[in-house]
């Protein structure tokens, strides 16, 4: 009895004592407070019993439900079958692959599946349903994947720095591998495995070709084995020149049969270490990336002699359409298309097209990209950014959810009215009569590093989450993610969970509002892409200006698009032009993408187009002191250290949005010449002080 006080003791004194640092993420399974509820899981925690023979994701999924359901109720569950009361898991053929159906019927709760990851999925559905203290009594829940590959890239480098990062270094410990495996690496994978994400790209797509000596291989091959149980496969990006890198060709041509012998001979290594190897990333013809190009030979011909080396192996090569070359006469926007359309039909059948959400580079809105719906012959993958690259960093609370599913939802019209994004790249639309096969993927450029909570800023664990969640199902709400996340991971009371989900809801187009209102885009910094920076008229290259894009003179703003202009929007099904091509009609969102207007034009809203600009900068940091204040209302129901450091954050981001409204107001000005909009005030500081600003980050 003494010792069982003790015990309890203890643990009320640890939990008092050290406050919450972020790093269990949503799967933190503490006691559930509600004693109600946790009576009626208890009536289910006699036994966990399973027709399935032994394997590792098995025991994974045994491992995950034992571990959560005893945190939250905190009994043991006591080994050994039992009839009723407990939880099994099915066999059913009939469940479609990595999908489950959870049943509660005879006093157990029953979690069927076809194979062993729809088990593990099932459990940690299960598990949800317990942290989000959801009755289980009636559980009548069935769900599949409509996307087979559900994939993070990485974008670290072997030296431990990530290519736009914003949460420490790199997770993988290079120089410690394969010897050391760190645990952090489990406990990455077990967030991935809940959130049903099943494949992995660990480096950069700027690859070294390092990654495919034997020495990297090791410990490429010990990383897999620490996934694997999870149900993540492991994939490399690579440097398209390795032959010559490392094999010392002549050249990396895709047609030179030494050139295809040295990547099959690669091809049959990396499967010895790693015989599920999922395949290879590239970037290739692409801001400086080596690729087929420089022989002469196409993007088809280069990803399909990698294709054929890895066929043998059943790995799978993602191709990027992520290309653009600086014309300063040319439009950014169409390149990818123009380059990659005229290949649907030419690729091989274990190749996919990975292809940005947005034309120009994951801008916090864009159109979706025109690919989508034209390549019928090739499957396509999406690629998403999960790190906040143009979008605040980790100083600035973006819940992304919205703006994947504005993507995921657009219409392509391809086969009709309703022909969504999502629907291309599930695959609905993809011909018989081409070479390419009903493969499926999306991918999200990962926010994780080394910092002790994973993603930097609490709130954009919440992307991580998210992302996984619409992989898995596109059709989930933004607003049900984000009420799942909360009560997970930081608070289960009503009233506090509503004013996060409210945060959460408006936090993009906040920050579309004080950096890019209206579709105006590609004004951030030059090198940081961080602040504003649209003064910028000179660079490397034409296209990484921001004059290029927001094309802004006397007369007006914005680029110019139609027939008249570029004609990008020419590349999108007519009923999609018939959306955004007449500057009267088109969604404001999307104004400045495609039309160049007049400062004094009325827009929709009954304000000039200054007006409603400037006004939106103006309502994008007032929006973010609401948040501000928001924030404060929920301090008693969440933690002490995570509510400062999110408190702190938002003060970051007030002063940045402060910095943004006044940079971009001052400098359209010289344009507009127009006055403030009543009733805002004019900025305190001067266009030459906002100029400053950016110039401190061109320093050493
Ligand atoms: C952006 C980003 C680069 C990245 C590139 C890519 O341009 O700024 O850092 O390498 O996208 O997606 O390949």
């Amino acid at each position: 009895m003494l010792k069982k006080l003790i015990f309890l003791l203890t643990i009320f004194l640890y939990t008092q004592a050290f406050a919450d640092d972020g790093y269990r993420l949503w799967l933190k399974f503490d006691l559930l407070k509600n004693n109600l509820r946790k009576a009626e899981y208890q009536r289910y925690a006699g036994f966990i019993s399973s027709e399935f023979s032994e394997s590792p994701v098995m025991a994974t999924a045994q491992k995950e439900l034992k571990r959560g359901v005893e945190g939250m109720l905190g009994v043991q569950i006591p080994a050994g079958k039992k009839m009723t009361g407990g939880i099994v898991f099915k066999k059913d053929a009939s469940v479609a692959r990595e999908g489950y159906v959870i049943q509660t019927r005879n006093s157990n709760i029953y979690i069927s599946a076809s194979d062993d990851k729809g088990i593990l999925y099932g459990v940690f559905e299960l598990l949800r349903q317990m942290q989000q203290e959801n009755p289980v009594a009636t559980l009548n829940i069935s769900a599949s994947p409509k996307i087979q590959l559900r994939m993070l890239n990485h974008w670290d480098n072997p030296l431990g720095t990530i290519e736009r990062g914003y949460a420490g270094s790199s997770l993988w410990k290079w120089y410690e591998l394969p010897e050391n495996i760190d645990p952090r690496y489990i406990d990455y994978a077990r967030a991935n495995a809940s959130i049903g994400i099943n494949a992995v790209v660990l480096n950069n797509v700027n690859a070294s070709a390092r990654f495919l000596t034997k020495e990297y291989l090791t410990k490429v091959k010990a990383l897999a084995d620490v996934f694997r149980p999870y149900g993540i496969k492991v994939f490399l990006s690579i440097n398209f020149a390795s032959p010559k890198i490392l094999g010392k060709l002549k050249n990396s041509d895709p047609l030179d049969p030494q050139v295809r012998d040295w990547w099959k001979d690669k091809a049959r290594e990396i499967y010895e270490y790693i015989p599920d190897f999922g395949g290879f990333l590239v970037k290739a013809n692409s801001e400086g990336e080596p690729g087929p190009q420089e022989f002469g030979r196409t993007h088809a011909d280069g990803a399909n002699m990698l294709a054929e080396a890895l066929k043998p192996f059943k790995g799978l090569v993602i191709w990027r359409a992520f290309v653009y070359s600086p014309n300063p006469k040319g439009d950014r926007f169409k390149e990818a298309y123009n380059e990659f359309k005229p290949l649907d039909g030419q690729f091989a059948e274990n190749v996919m097209v990975q292809v940005k959400n947005g034309p120009i580079d994951f801008q916090s809105r864009e159109p979706f990209h025109p690919l989508f719906g034209a390549m019928p012959k090739t499957p396509l993958s999406m690629e998403f950014q999960i790190t906040q690259e143009y979008l605040g960093f980790s100083t600035n609370l973006v819940y992304l959810a919205t703006l994947f599913k504005e993507c995921l939802e657009a219409d392509t019209y391809t086969n009709g009215k309703g022909s969504t994004v999502a629907q291309v790249i599930e695959g609905k639309y993809l011909t018989s009569s081409g070479t390419g096969g009903k493969l499926t993927a999306i991918a999200g450029v990962a926010n994780t590093g080394s910092d002790r909570n994973w993603t930097g800023h609490l709130m954009s664990q919440a992307n991580w989450y998210a992302f996984g969640r619409l992989a898995w199902n596109h059709q989930l709400s933004t607003e049900q993610i984000a009420d799942e996340w909360i009560k997970m991971t930081l608070t289960k009371d009503a009233g506090a969970v509503k004013i996060i989900k409210d945060m959460l809801l408006k936090s993009r187009e906040v920050y579309v509002d004080f950096t890019t209102p209206l579709g105006l885009h590609h004004v951030m910094g030059q090198n940081i892409h961080f602040g504003a920076e649209p003064w910028l008229e000179r660079s490397a290259r034409p296209d990484w200006t921001a004059i290029y894009y927001h094309r802004a003179d006397s007369v007006g703003l914005g680029f110019d698009r139609t027939e008249q202009g570029s004609n990008a929007l020419g590349l999108y099904h007519p009923e999609v032009q018939k959306l955004w091509n007449n500057p009267q009609t088109c969604d404001l969102k999307y104004i400045l993408w495609f039309h160049h207007i007049p400062w004094t034009q009325k827009l929709s809203t009954g304000k000039t187009l200054w007006d409603e600009f400037a006004s939106r900068y103006y309502r994008g940091v007032q929006e973010v002191e609401a948040i501000q204040q928001q924030w404060e209302k929920v301090k008693p129901f969440v933690d002490a250290e995570i509510f400062a450091d999110v408190k702190g954050r938002l003060a970051a981001q007030h002063r940045e949005a402060l910095n943004w409204r006044d940079a971009c107001v001052l400098y359209f000005q010289t344009f507009s010449k127009m006055p403030i909009p009543q009733p805002y005030p004019k900025p305190e500081r001067t266009l030459d002080e906002m100029k400053k600003i950016t110039e401190i980050y061109q320093l050493r």
